[in-house]
């Protein structure tokens, strides 16, 4: 950790990024404040040091169950402290690929800043000169309050009759990924704390949970509840129709798009309705009572919102 950073919250909005497949973050970048950090020449000791870590760490992650690798590199004033943790669903190829893009990101974006931290859709990176950030997961150094954290949300957002509902679906989903990612701490198969899971909405709401698999599982839970609590902070006047909340050791997101590989590891049926106050509820004739009402009313007034 940056010693003396409070939270940092960066707001990247990418409206074209609707329009791809993938509704989940760009790349987003965080060099260490330039005067602290130190910087390297090319061709030095310490590019040499970077780079024959980073291709260790690239391997180690994408060969592992767990897609994570951590190690320092050379000895000081030339040592490098790195991490590379892909997200829990990726295979060895998609994973090794962008570990790789993201060491050559960091290099290209802050060239000579001997600290920068990258953060793909599907992996994240950092290394250091000037310090063992890994450090900060050590019982004595860890203090939720000072993980800093980003955020990145789409452009548009869910309004209308359905929005207090979507509202309601969206923390019932992060609500669960965070206890089903903590949980699987216990995993000694793939040492994942990792959840996918998806709700029935209309349209579906898909969620990510994904925590370093150094962390003990309170360190896991504490610091998605902090992201949690970070999301929750943009969609009080709005609500994004998807969120990507990241840090160095953990990530939530939601999307009304799927944006991960494999099968879901969590089913979730919507939450009820919130009381018709402003919303009358409407009952389909010919529809079973409980989930299928549900969807066709939902579905006609969310297809009006047109969150596709
Ligand atoms: C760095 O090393 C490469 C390969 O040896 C060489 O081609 C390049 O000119 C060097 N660059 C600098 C700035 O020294
Ligand atoms: C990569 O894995 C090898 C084999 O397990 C290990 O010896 C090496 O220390 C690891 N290196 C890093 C940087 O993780
Ligand atoms: C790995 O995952 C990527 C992205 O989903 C996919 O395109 C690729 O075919 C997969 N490769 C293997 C060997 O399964
Ligand atoms: C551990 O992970 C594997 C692979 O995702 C999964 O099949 C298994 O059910 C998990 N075990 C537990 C105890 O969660
Ligand atoms: C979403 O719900 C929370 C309470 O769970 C509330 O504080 C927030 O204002 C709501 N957001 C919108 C846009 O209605």
């Amino acid at each position: 950790m940056l010693a003396g950073y409070g939270i940092v919250a960066v707001v990247v909005v990418v409206p074209f990024l609707l329009l791809l497949p993938l509704a989940t973050g760009d790349d987003y970048i965080e060099p260490e404040d330039a005067n602290t950090a130190g910087t390297y020449a090319v061709n030095s000791t310490f590019e040499a040091n970077l780079d024959s870590l980073a291709a260790a760490l690239i391997a180690n992650a994408s060969a592992t169950p767990a897609g994570f690798a951590t190690g320092t590199a050379g000895t000081a004033p030339d040592k490098v402290f790195a991490m590379a943790l892909c997200r829990g669903d990726t295979n060895a190829s998609s994973c090794g690929a962008c570990a790789r893009a993201a060491f050559v990101a960091g290099k290209q974006s802050n060239p000579g800043n001997k600290g920068v931290a990258v953060y793909k859709d599907a992996c994240t990176i950092r290394y250091s000169g000037r310090q063992q950030f890994m450090n900060f997961i050590r019982q004595e150094q860890w203090q939720v309050s000072q993980i800093i954290w980003n955020i990145q949300r789409a452009a548009t957002s869910v309004s209308g009759p359905a929005a207090g509902w979507f509202n309601a679906s969206v923390t019932k989903i992060l609500t669960a990924l965070v206890e089903q990612a903590a949980d699987a701490a216990g995993n000694s198969t793939t040492k994942k704390y990792f959840a996918t899971g998806e709700e029935d909405f209309v349209p579906k709401i898909y969620g990510l949970a994904q925590c370093l698999p150094d962390l003990v599982k309170e360190q896991c839970h504490e610091c998605l509840k902090s992201l949690h609590n970070s999301a929750n902070l943009y969609m009080r006047d709005s609500l994004p129709k998807w969120i990507v909340t990241r840090s160095l050791w953990c990530s939530l997101w939601y999307s009304a798009r799927k944006f991960y590989d494999g099968r879901s590891m969590l089913q979730l049926s919507a939450p009820p309705p919130p009381p018709p106050a402003d919303t009358p509820v409407v009952t389909q004739p010919g529809e079973e009572k409980k989930k299928s009402t549900t969807t066709g009313l939902e579905g006609q007034r969310l297809s009006r919102l047109s969150i596709h």
